[in-house]
């Protein structure tokens, strides 16, 4: 894969793990990285060797403390607009790729920080992992999808009053709350996210994309979430690996797919 300045990749065993490459600036999402972050989703999305990506930061402190504030200067409202919509692009291939995405949160995730790890399927968080959307502290509010999807995860209530306070979260509130789905030490993160994306591995791919694709439809204005389950099943049907998946069951035998 290409080398980008502003994310780390690495393919191991068919999974993909990125790492967000701004240590200094607490792994601050800046807009060239929004773009690489793109770049390295088509190569997820396109790239048959990778069966699934972890997203990360570097280093001990930050998976990402937020959108870039010093990118902020001399914004205006269309440029405000643009930024969002680029952001919402981008991070809405992250939840509808159909290849599973997993944020290992090993520090601050704060605003878009927050927000990325929202856009993945699933969060485990390392014991010293903080989330928060502190953007009302700066005028602001979450633009990369937080005030819809922190309401998604954790129910209205809490969502207003975690935007409203701009409060930090340690990572047992995060699980207590359903933010996180996992709370593991600092040293086991990227372990723990891997065993998760192995077990996923191991079922029928073209499932695991149509689980995604229902479960996302339910949150799709104008979407019958239910008749999108129905299509789904029936495409799941007409596959050689529901073939092979419930042939194998009969047999009692472990069952072999090949992502059709
Ligand atoms: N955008 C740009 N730079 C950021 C950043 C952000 N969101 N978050 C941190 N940084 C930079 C700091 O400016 C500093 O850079 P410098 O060394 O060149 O001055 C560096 O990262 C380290 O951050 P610092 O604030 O010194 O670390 P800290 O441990 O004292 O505080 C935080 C950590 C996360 C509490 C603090 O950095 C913070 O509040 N960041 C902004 C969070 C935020 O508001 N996010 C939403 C943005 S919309």
């Amino acid at each position: 894969m290409k080398q980008f300045t502003t994310l780390l990749t690495e393919i191991t065993d068919g999974i993909l793990l990125i790492t967000i490459n701004r240590e200094d600036k607490l792994n601050a999402l800046n807009k060239a990285l929004i773009g690489e972050l793109d770049e390295v989703l088509t190569e997820l999305y396109n790239n048959a060797e990778i069966k699934g990506a972890i997203i990360t930061g570097k280093g001990p402190k930050a998976f990402a403390a937020g959108a870039d504030i010093a990118e902020f200067k001399g914004i205006d409202e269309a440029s405000g607009k643009a930024l969002a919509k680029r952001g919402h692009d981008v991070f809405f291939r992250i939840e509808n790729s159909p290849k599973p995405v997993i944020a290992a949160v090993n520090g601050f995730a704060l605003g878009g920080g927050c927000e990325l790890a929202m856009a993945c399927h699933l969060r485990v968080a390392s014991e010293n992992a903080k989330f928060g959307q502190p953007e009302v502290k700066l005028g602001l509010i979450p633009g990369y999808g937080g005030t819809q999807r922190l309401v998604q995860l954790i129910g209205k209530g809490k969502a207003l009053e975690l935007l409203m306070t701009a409060d930090n979260i340690d990572a047992a509130t995060a699980l207590r709350l359903g933010l996180a789905n996992h709370v593991v030490a600092p040293d086991v993160l990227i372990e723990t996210c891997k065993g998760i994306m192995n077990k996923i591995r191991a079922v029928a791919p073209v499932a695991i994309a149509k689980v995604i694709e229902s479960v996302n439809a339910h949150f799709k204005d104008g979407v019958d979430g239910f008749e999108a389950e129905v299509n789904a099943f029936g495409q799941c049907v007409n596959t050689t690996d529901f073939v092979e998946g419930t042939t194998a069951f009969v047999e009692k035998r472990k069952a072999v797919f090949i992502g059709k």
